[in-house]
């Protein structure tokens, strides 16, 4: 099955315990938490405190994306604030085999990101030691950008290694997400799926959500 993780960037944050709520109800299978420091990326989000909070609140998997660089000395300090997923960038670390390592060992599921224009080379020598790969299809700083159709290309790319390997990790992609192109990543070899904007910018998160779910698990079948 394909899973759909809403970005909470999109959400109203003066009500992210409701937000998490009401997309749970609406069939969310995690809630993708982007953490930004305005030093690699362009933008400053929300750290450990607000993670742990989230984490009270939460009942499926908190998939924690942190576009934090070097992110080696935080690793613990968000898989003890409740990260089940703790997917670091493989630009922000020289140490991402140690790093991968690490989180694993604090019991976190370990994913590895990478970024537009980062070649798909980068995860190769990482995929035994990721639970998760993440393709991002735009560059991350900011929710409501465009799909970069070249993200496919790379998607395919990943799932060849994982299948060829025979490995048990979850393909991922982030990044302008929407119901009229989850189709093409999911037949392209995605099945965890970021949404940011096209459900927060919805009123109904259940018919956008039930859509996206719809359309990506018709490309998983195609796939075939
Ligand atoms: C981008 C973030 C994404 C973002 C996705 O830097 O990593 O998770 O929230 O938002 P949409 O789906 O609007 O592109
Ligand atoms: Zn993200």
């Amino acid at each position: 099955m394909i899973k759909i993780s809403p970005s909470i960037l999109s959400a109203d944050f003066a009500r992210l315990g409701e937000e998490i709520k009401s997309v749970e109800r609406a069939g969310a299978d995690a809630i993708h938490v982007d953490v930004m420091d305005g030093h690699f990326v362009p933008n400053l989000t929300l750290g450990p405190p607000v993670i742990a909070s989230l984490a009270k609140v939460a009942t499926v998997p908190l998939d924690v994306h942190v576009m934090v660089a070097p992110i080696d000395h935080y690793i613990s300090d968000y898989v003890q604030a409740g990260a089940n997923y703790l997917t670091i960038h493989a630009e922000a670390t020289h140490h991402a085999d140690r790093a991968l390592t690490l989180i694993r060992q604090l019991g976190a599921k370990a994913g590895i990101a990478i970024n537009p224009g980062t070649p798909v080379a980068a995860i190769e020598d990482l995929l035994h030691l990721s639970d998760l790969i993440l393709i991002m299809s735009v560059n991350p700083g900011f929710g409501g950008q465009s799909f970069i159709p070249r993200a496919l290309e790379k998607i395919k790319a990943v799932r060849e290694m994982i299948d060829d390997r025979g490995l048990n990790v979850e393909l991922q992609v982030d990044g302008g997400i929407k119901p009229d192109n989850i189709f093409a990543a999911a037949q392209a070899g995605a099945d965890f799926f970021v949404a940011g904007s096209a459900i927060f910018s919805q009123p109904d998160y259940r018919t956008v959500i039930g859509q996206l779910k719809e359309q990506g698990t018709a490309g998983k079948t195609a796939r075939r």
